[in-house]
């Protein structure tokens, strides 16, 4: 699907909700910079220079017929009501490089929108539910060695997959990243358990209702005071839709934005005024 927000009126209606919005408080006005600033592609020429070298690979990869046989633990597409034990088992698909580069990477838009808000943040311990080949992680480890601290940790399911993301990262890199391979059921927790504090957390894997409601209460123990989350497709499906609306309503969230696709939540304690934002751009 080619995002809405190439329609240069979304952008100029996002932009007009942004200088609108309610920034009394210091970090949801972050989170709305950030996001500006995205729409805005604000961008240093040592930023636009990583952001190049991840875009070639990513146009390497896109052309790729190399065939991949994966292991999907995930919930499929919409309306294929896959049960807990169906995602449990996994199907094997196969691929190639190039169609799972089309169909799931994050598009540059929104990778550089995760860019933006590590940039801003500067989350020490990152974590990324759901690699692929490892485009949203370079742009997130990119931006991680431009703060010039912080590690990502990110978890796939699919092995070959996960062996071809870390080839990717070390091509160009990015070696401040750890692929950790196997279901998010198996090893989140033991990932978790390795770190003191969680700061950033990108859940782009599993678009189930109960597996996303699961991995956001597995992870909200840990988060630390200022914390940013980001779910993908939260209007993906009903369940989805349902998921998003329970996670928003916790309370440890005091600032939730919906973008469409994406949603995001920055943490803080409960004394900090929940500030809820919904600026559609894809
Ligand atoms: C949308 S892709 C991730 C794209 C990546 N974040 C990017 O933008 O470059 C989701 C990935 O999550 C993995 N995944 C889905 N459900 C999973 C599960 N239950 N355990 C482990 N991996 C899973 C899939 O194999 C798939 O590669």
């Amino acid at each position: 699907m080619l995002p809405v927000l190439f329609q240069p009126v979304v952008r100029t209606l996002a932009l007009r909700r942004i200088a609108r919005a309610d920034r009394s408080d210091g970090d949801a006005a972050r989170l709305l910079s950030v996001l500006e600033q995205t729409i805005r592609h604000v961008r240093s020429p040592e930023e636009a220079h990583w952001i190049g070298r991840i875009e070639a690979l990513r146009g390497e990869l896109r052309a790729s017929g190399k065939p991949v046989a994966i292991t999907d633990y995930g919930a499929g597409k919409p309306g294929m009501h896959l049960t807990e034990e169906q995602m449990r088992q996994g199907r094997i698909v196969r691929r190639t490089v190039g169609a799972v580069c089309r169909d799931s990477s994050k598009h540059p838009f929104w990778a550089f929108f995760l860019f933006r808000l590590i940039r801003e943040f500067k989350p020490a311990v990152c974590v990324e539910l759901g690699t692929a080949l490892g485009i949203s992680g370079a742009y997130q480890a990119a931006a991680l060695a431009l703060n010039g601290t912080g590690r990502l940790i990110t978890l796939e399911g699919a092995e070959a997959l996960a062996t071809i993301a870390r080839e990717n990262l070390a091509r160009l890199g990015l070696d401040t990243v750890t692929v950790v391979p196997g279901r998010f059921q198996d090893t989140l927790a033991g990932v978790l358990a390795g770190q003191p504090t969680i700061d950033y957390a990108f859940i782009d894997g599993h678009h189930d209702e109960q597996a996303t409601i699961g991995y956001f209460a597995q992870i909200l123990p840990q988060l630390s005071r200022t914390s940013v989350m980001i779910f993908d497709d939260i209007a993906w499906t009903a369940g989805m839709k349902r998921a998003w609306r329970t996670i928003v309503g916790h309370e440890r969230l005091r600032t939730v934005a919906d973008l469409g696709d994406i949603g995001v939540c920055l943490s803080a304690d409960g004394t900090v005024p929940k500030h809820q934002y919904t600026i559609p751009l894809g």
